[in-house]
């Protein structure tokens, strides 16, 4: 089968039931995408399809079709919500963080602007055990061109 990822074709063989994850992983090796849980519980495999979040690892790549995906590899860098990261010094163990950023990046796609309610909806799913949850915001905040409202921690 085909999938479209980062905006270029690829050709993959894998099983139509394995988890999208592991095509990212271990087939094409964009490795940026991480597996925390393997059960849609802690959002670190986090990527988008068709500009919305899903957790690639319950996410049969057979089910993906003509899907647009994109991982963390496809924003380049250069996402504002990197250099906010940057800024904010946001990563400790640095696990959980592609996943926090994908779904940021769909939330600002959506959200240009969001408040503090918007943010906690769209990033509940995704779990930080290093508890940076305050600079997240903070960077979240400060890439959609607010003040962070919560001092960095
Ligand atoms: S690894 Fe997919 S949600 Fe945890
Ligand atoms: S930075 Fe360590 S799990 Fe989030």
């Amino acid at each position: 089968m085909q999938l479209s990822i980062n905006g270029k074709s690829y050709d993959v063989a894998s099983e139509p039931d394995t988890p999208l994850l592991w095509v990212l992983r271990d087939e094409l090796h964009l490795t940026g995408t991480k597996y925390g849980c393997g059960i849609a519980q802690c959002g670190a495999c986090t990527v988008h399809l068709d500009g919305q979040p899903v957790r690639s690892c319950q996410t049969p790549v057979s089910s993906v079709g003509a899907g647009k995906i994109t991982t963390i590899e496809g924003l380049g860098g250069t996402h504002p919500l990197q250099a906010a990261w940057v800024k904010h010094d946001v990563p400790q163990c640095g696990y959980c963080q592609s996943g926090q950023i994908m779904s940021a990046a769909a939330l600002l796609a959506q959200t240009p602007k969001p408040d503090d309610a918007a943010i906690d909806s769209a990033m509940t799913g995704n779990i930080c055990r290093c508890g940076a949850y305050q600079r997240i915001r903070a960077a979240i905040k400060d890439a959609s061109g607010q003040a962070p409202a919560t001092a960095a921690a």
